[in-house]
């Protein structure tokens, strides 16, 4: 097994469930230290203590991301326990509310712009100056397929999500001088926490064979190896980039002819 992040210092937020955990314990297992900032720290536990479990180092950072006070706070503390951010994965976000735009609440609005978002420049803006001073840095964006290819009753996902994929390309161009490198991630459907309130499980509905090419649903550790490869020097030359993982979803509709056809 590699150890690509001997001693890095990966942050990561909304690390408490799916794609964060699953990238937490990514991290952990090529030896960075790891600080999960998350809103909620009941579910903490279950990643701190798969970590701490397997004798790695670990911190957690209650953060609601939306919050500057609480990036600013997250930031810090990051650096006052460990010195420095090597990786920052901005990664928390929220489903969003399935209705069509006209339904769509202007709270429900801004809580979906203000956590899919704006997190992602709180976490960067904090961050950034950090990785000035260190010389060098990476980020990584968690936006979505949604950002490229809206689905119904996702308006206000797919725009932040759209906003990130943007924002990610702005910072690449700002910054890359600086040797600091930022690209997103672009999940398709992946099965977390997040889209089991979307479709249960054990839903019947849930038939992906028809949706996209390689006919089942995404996990978490799919991310998380997108990610590692994303913050590791396998990619020095990457930036500015959204790495579609999707199962084939965005590569194009496919039309329902009989096979052998
Ligand atoms: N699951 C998918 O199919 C999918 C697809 C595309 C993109 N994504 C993106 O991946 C990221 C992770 O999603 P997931 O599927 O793992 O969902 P999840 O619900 O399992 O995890 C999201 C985490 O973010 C945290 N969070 C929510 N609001 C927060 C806030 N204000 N401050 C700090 N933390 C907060 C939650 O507590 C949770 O731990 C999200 O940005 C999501 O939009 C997911």
């Amino acid at each position: 097994m590699p150890k690509r992040f001997n001693n890095k210092i990966v942050l990561i937020t909304g690390g408490s469930s799916g794609i964060g955990h699953a990238t937490a314990l990514a991290f952990a297992q090529e030896v960075a230290k790891v600080v999960v900032a998350d809103v909620v720290d009941n579910r903490d536990k279950e990643t701190v203590k798969t970590i701490k479990d397997k004798s790695r180092e670990v911190a957690f950072i209650k953060t609601d991301i939306s919050k500057p006070t609480d990036v600013e706070n997250m930031v810090k503390t990051t650096v006052e326990t460990y010195g420095r951010i090597d990786i920052l994965f901005n990664n928390a976000g929220i489903a969003g509310f399935p209705v069509r735009l006209a339904e769509l609440s202007v709270k429900d609005w801004d809580r979906v712009i203000d956590i899919n978002l704006k997190g992602v420049f709180l976490g960067s803006k904090y961050t950034i100056p950090v990785m000035l001073e260190q010389g060098k840095g990476v980020i990584i964006n968690n936006a979505s397929s949604s950002g490229i290819t809206p689905i119904p009753r996702v308006s206000v996902y797919a725009a932040a999500k759209a906003g990130v994929i943007q924002l990610t390309k702005a910072m690449a161009i700002e910054y890359g001088g600086d040797n600091i490198r930022v690209n997103c991630i672009c999940p398709g459907f992946i099965e977390t926490p997040m889209t089991s309130i979307i479709i249960p499980p054990d839903s019947e509905s849930r038939d992906y064979s028809h949706l996209w090419p390689l006919t089942k649903p995404g996990n978490p550790e799919d991310i998380a190896k997108a990610a590692l490869y994303l913050a590791s020097d396998d990619s020095s030359f990457v930036t500015g980039t959204s790495l579609v993982v999707d199962g084939g979803w965005l590569a194009g509709t496919r039309l329902p002819l009989p096979r052998g056809s």
